[in-house]
């Protein structure tokens, strides 16, 4: 088959070349140069010029209230914690990426989402480069799919799948990963940023003209950026990441991006002999069980998308040594550092000379700010090995000045609390309730040594 010209671009300076080199010719940074297809010889017009502006119609433009607005037609998958992500359902001609470890339990839990959308009556098409058919239908068996109607078509090549996809029509195409697929017209090596991007660009513009829903799987590498989905976030409708540790039997698929639904809404899946079954109450299954209450442990409220979530971020000090260390699973280490600087600053709670680790139990990654409090109350109850009180909770931001601000939505967060047990809270001044709520006790701190103090006249 004939090839397309292909060029290589420098990430720095932007220039090209005709053959891939370790050292871009023009600006001699090393390893900056990706392959991409030429663009065609500017189209040129009859008086020999390259098209320009001043020699295109204008075209007709219309205010925003004129412009009908019409909603998205989707399709549930009736799997509800995948449809509570996608915003409702996957949408027509919508392009989903959906990111995650290998082995997480991505294509577990799509070819159960193709399973029940083909139940529904929307032909599904499951494209595999990574499986073949067989080990597909194991899967499937496994996950009591014996009778499914799912098309299957394993394939790698690019342009065979786009042909198929137009063949078939399904309504939903999983692209099962877009790390192994490779289009003839480009010569570097399938799961090369060139690769991923161009297959990326042609399936998102088939799915927009043909109005196919497309779900393209990415394994994250553990290098992240390059190779990984992250290059295609920014050309796909809706990016959906698996997080969970691999050893537990939870998993967290969180929405980063939606346009056509709310972003960091979460959906919770526990994984079973047989495939991912949704937890529709998951508030408590990030805590531990203790009989007692231990040194380092505080459970903080915090809100993934509309759910508040009770997780226990467990804290180690230890003694270091010169160059003590600071890790985090689960939460920013540079956010540690400086609650530790807070810590040390403005309630004389010192661990320079110690190894500080926190965690946020089972695997779910927390990002808000409003971690903090419980993060800081974690860290000194196991400075100090005393434990916080049993039934304890705490949740609120805590600024470099010491000072305690709110979170949002406090009440839902303490409405939950209540609701599984827990007995005492810590949090923001301004985010207390007007109203008791009960079976809570609640003390609402303004700075950090307000609520140092308060949790130690608990103890
Ligand atoms: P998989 O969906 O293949 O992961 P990914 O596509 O993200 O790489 O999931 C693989 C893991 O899930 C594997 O370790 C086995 C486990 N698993 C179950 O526990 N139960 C099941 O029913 C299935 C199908 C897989
Ligand atoms: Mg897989």
């Amino acid at each position: 088959m004939s090839r397309d010209k292909t060029l290589f671009t420098c990430a720095e300076c932007g220039g090209t070349t005709p053959k891939w080199l370790g050292q871009c010719p023009h600006c001699r940074a090393w390893n900056t140069l990706t392959e991409a297809l030429a663009e065609p010889a500017a189209a040129r017009n009859r008086y020999g010029q390259g098209t320009s502006h001043a020699l295109n119609a204008a075209q007709p433009v219309t205010p925003l209230s004129a412009i009908e607005a019409s909603d998205v037609a989707r399709a549930a998958s009736g799997i509800d914690e995948l449809d509570r992500v996608l915003g409702g359902g996957i949408v027509e001609g919508g392009v989903v990426l959906m990111g995650g470890d290998p082995g997480i339990g991505k294509s577990t839990l799509l070819l159960q989402a193709l399973d029940a959308l083909q139940h529904a009556g929307l032909p599904t098409l499951y494209v595999t480069g990574e499986e073949s058919g067989a080990q597909v239908a194991l899967r499937s068996r496994r996950l009591g799919l014996e009778h499914s109607q799912v098309q299957v078509l394993a394939e790698t090549q690019l342009e065979k799948i786009l042909a198929t996809v137009e063949a078939v029509q399904p309504a939903v195409a999983v692209i099962d990963s877009i790390q192994t697929i490779y289009s003839d017209q480009l010569a570097s090596a399938p799961g090369s940023v060139a690769q991923v991007r161009e297959c990326a660009a042609h399936l998102t513009r088939a799915a927009k003209s043909t109005g196919v829903a497309m779900v393209l799987v990415g394994h994250v590498t553990k290098e992240g950026a390059l190779a990984g989905p992250r290059v295609l976030e920014h050309m796909v409708d809706t990016v959906l990441y698996f997080e969970g540790d691999t050893h537990s039997n939870f998993r967290l698929v969180r929405a980063i991006k939606n346009r056509f639904g709310a972003v960091n809404e979460i959906g919770v899946f526990a994984m079973t002999e047989r495939g991912l079954r949704g937890v529709s109450n998951p508030s408590a299954i990030f805590l531990s069980q203790h009989s007692e209450p231990v040194p380092g442990s505080c459970v903080l409220v915090t809100l993934e998308g509309t759910r508040p979530l009770l997780v226990e971020i467990q804290a180690l000090v230890d003694g270091g040594g010169p160059s003590p260390r600071r890790l985090s699973v689960g939460l920013e280490r540079d956010r540690l550092a400086m609650l530790l600087a807070v810590l040390h600053r403005h309630a004389g709670v010192a661990c320079a000379d110690q190894d500080v680790f926190v965690n946020a139990v089972g695997g779910v990654r927390i990002s808000e700010p409003a971690a903090d409090l419980a993060v800081m109350l974690a860290i000194t109850s196991s400075l100090r090995s005393r434990a916080l009180p049993k039934g304890f909770i705490a949740f609120g931001e805590v600024g470099l000045a010491g000072e305690v601000r709110p979170a949002p939505r406090g009440q839902e967060r303490l409405r939950e609390a209540a609701k599984l047990g827990f007995t005492v809270a810590v949090i923001p001044k301004a985010n207390a309730p007007r109203q008791p709520i009960e079976g809570l006790e609640i003390h609402a701190v303004e700075r950090i040594e307000e609520a140092m103090s308060v949790v130690r006249g608990l103890g």
